[in-house]
Formats: structure tokens, sequence, C-alpha cells
């Protein structure tokens, strides 16, 4: 399920030209799930007409501070208090001015001073003006107070300059805006390592040795940690897909480099997820530039073992606190994981069938020393959310057994 679904945002529009951008960020998440009441400056209905906002969100949008008939039926203090979140979009350097000295002399600048909801703020002006002393001392200012933002981009700008002050992709706002939607953040303080993706060993200067996995679930559960709080870094074979700018990311090819950055980044680090494919053998002999094909029907090639991530994480001195396999099985799924959980001594495995590899849904086992629980098929960012909760659960139950030990 989307994380807007039945949220409730409110969007503050002050008047640049980006307007007409934030009308489509409207559209999007209110196909997302979102709730959206807007509220628009005076400068901002010079761009857009309300009756744009209002034909988008089915709501009838908010402009004026002493309308007395909308004050009867919603008066700023009940729009404030209803949001979720806020979203500023565009701000322009008058309102972040605005804030950041707490002038309130209009329904948005009221309304933020009343409000106590996470705000995200993504500006967009003329790139002198971004870049004014005034400007950048009241975006300090608002981020000491918490504000987030998310900074305006690099590009062609409606005055006809060139510089940072266009209006952020909108998937990025949307994106930003997400972490202000969770209520709590369980996983804040903590460092998790996950890697993902094949590996390739390569044979010669062209050839390689790999295998189908995409490293869609490596993501998914990175991006899920870091939504709940969790300082994520993904150690990313290759071909695995983009992710958000809160996931630190470290590319590898080959399997030995996966265990020399695994080992770096993991050392003490709270938890090790391992959901890379990681092939289980290279080339004995990796020959520079191109083999020749010769004329052998058959040719041998000698293959050695790569080393077991996992197990050598799991064994080493500083190991992360906890660390989670995979176990992709295509018979007795949980006696198979169950030995590989005792063999390369991890502290849970995630058994699943092959049948999971390549596909946009995913179901297993989550399975612990003592406990054995399904978790049923769905999407894969679902899955990677159902994984992280049966984390988050094993280790509040440790906790509390912790608690009445003498
Ligand atoms: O033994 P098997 O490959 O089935 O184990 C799967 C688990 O072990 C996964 O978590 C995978 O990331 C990890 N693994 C590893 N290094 C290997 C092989 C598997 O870390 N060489």
């Amino acid at each position: 399920m989307s994380m807007f679904a039945g949220r409730h945002i409110l969007l503050g529009v002050s008047g640049g030209v980006a307007v007409y951008r934030v009308a489509e960020l409207a559209r999007l998440l209110q196909k997302a799930g979102a709730r959206i009441s807007v509220v628009m400056s005076r400068a901002a209905c010079q761009f857009v007409t309300p009756l744009t906002f209002e034909a988008i969100t089915g709501e009838a949008v908010h402009t004026e501070l002493f309308d007395l008939t909308r004050e009867r039926e919603m008066g700023h203090i009940q729009l404030a208090r209803r949001a979720d979140a806020v979203l500023l979009a565009p701000a322009t350097a008058n309102l972040l001015a605005h804030l950041a000295h707490g002038i309130a002399d209009d329904l948005l600048t009221t309304i933020m001073q009343v409000n106590e909801a996470p705000v995200l703020i993504a500006p967009a002006m003329n790139r002198s003006m971004w870049a004014s002393a005034a400007t950048q001392a009241n975006v300090e200012q608002l981020k000491s107070a918490g504000y987030r933002f998310i900074e305006p981009t690099s590009g062609a700008l409606a005055c006809g300059e060139q510089g940072v002050g266009r209006l952020a992709e909108l998937e990025q706002i949307m994106d930003a805006l997400q972490p202000l939607l969770i209520d709590a953040q369980p996983l804040a303080g903590q460092h998790w390592v996950i890697n993902a993706g094949p590996t390739a060993e390569a044979w010669d200067g062209v050839r390689l040795l790999t295998n189908r996995a995409t490293g869609r679930l490596g993501v998914a559960l990175a991006e899920r940690a870091a939504l709940l709080g969790a300082a994520v870094t993904l150690i990313a074979g290759p071909g695995v897909p983009a992710t958000s700018t809160r996931i630190r990311r470290e590319h590898i090819t080959s399997a030995i480099e996966m265990l020399q950055r695994c080992i770096r980044a993991a050392t003490r680090a709270d938890l090790f997820i391992g959901t890379a494919a990681v092939s289980d053998y290279r080339f004995a002999e990796n020959h520079a530039g191109k083999l020749k094909r010769g004329d052998n029907h058959r040719i041998r090639v000698e293959l050695t073992a790569n080393p077991d991530i996992i197990a050598h994480i799991a064994t080493m001195p500083d190991r992360p606190t906890r660390v989670v396999a995979f176990a992709a099985e295509s018979c007795d799924h949980v006696t198979h994981a169950r030995q590989k959980l005792e063999k390369k001594h991890v502290d849970a495995i995630i058994a699943n069938d092959i049948s999971n590899m390549g596909s946009d849904t995913a179901s297993g086992w989550w399975i612990t020393k003592a406990t054995t629980t399904p978790i049923e098929a769905m999407d894969k960012p679902a899955f990677a959310a159902a994984i992280i909760e049966q984390i988050i659960a094993t280790e509040r139950e440790k906790d509390a057994v912790g608690r009445t030990e003498p």
C-alpha cells in the first residue's frame, strides 16, 4: 500500500512560475491516495487559478485569511491540525523569509505559525535569489528549527538564466515527503548494511560468470529501513536498480570485492542482511584481454570456490549485532534454510522459493533458532516491510527477555 494512502497533506503554494508543476504534483499525490488541502498565497493565484487545484483535489482551495464563510466551515487552525504533513511548493524567497521571522500576514503564513505537523519545503526561485545571503541564512535557520528541505536543482530557469533554483523533480519531492508520514522511526540511530544483486566473475577482459538476480528485494529492504530511520549502506552488484538519496551506496562487481566492501561497512554495524546472489565460484585464472576462440569443441575451465560472505560476516570479530540471510530453495524450504542458519551462524534466515527470483511478488518463512513464521505472497516492497517488521519484533522480544532475566 502507498505510504500516502489516506494521509492528509496540506499543500502550501506560494507565487512562482513553478506553480504549474506543483499542480501536477498534487495530481500525483492524489493518485497515490493522499488527501490534499491546498492553501494558495495571493501571488500564487496570479500564476494559476484556485480552480486548477480544486479540480485536481476535489476540495475547495483556501486563499484568504478572513474569508468568514470558509472560516466557519474550516478555520485556519483546523486546517493546520488535520494535516499529517505540510508541503510548501513552490516556496519563494519571500515565503522563506516570512517563516524564518515568524511573520504571519496571510492565510498560509498564519497556518504555518499554528502548524505542528512536519514540514517539507521545496523552494524555487531565481538563482541569485536562492544564493543570496538573506535566503541562505533563512534556510539555515529553518533547517535548525526542524523544517526539511528538498533543495532546488540546477537548470534553465523561467527568467531565462541558468543556475540553481529550479523546483526539484516531482518524484524526488514525493520521495522526500514519505519519511514525514512515518509516525515513528523505530530504527533511528541504527546502521544497517545490505548487499544486493548478482556478482559477476570475470573470465577475461569481456566475459563474465553471473546470475539472474535483480537486487530488487535488497533495494526494497534498504528503502524501507531508511524510511524507518536507519542509516543504510547498500553494497550493490551489477544492474541493481536506482535508490533514493537516503541510501549510501557502493558498487562492486565480483564476490571478492563484495566481501571486502561488506566487511568494511558491516564492522560494528547494527544489522547485516545478505540478499545478494553471490556467485559460488570464480574462474581460477582471470585472463587479460579477450581469449581467442580456438578450434576446440570442448574446453575445460577451472573454477575456485568463492568465500561465503555472510558466514564470514557472522563470525568475524566486531561482527554486526544481528545478521540475517536468505535461502532460495526449490524444496523442503524450511529444513534446508534451518541447516543454513546453523552452518552460517546467522541470527535469522528467510526461506523462499527460487521462483521469487526475478518475480514481482515474493513469499517465504521468517526463521530464527526458536521460531518459523510464514510470510504470505505480496509485492516486493510489502515483502520487505514484512521482513523488517519481523526483525523489529524479534529484537523487541529479545529485549523483553533480557529485562526479565536476573
Ligand atoms: O548457501 P546459499 O547460497 O543458499 O545461502 C544464501 C545466503 O548466503 C544468502 O543470504 C546469500 O547472500 C549468502 N551467501 C553469501 N556468500 C556466498 C553464498 C551465499 O553471502 N558465497
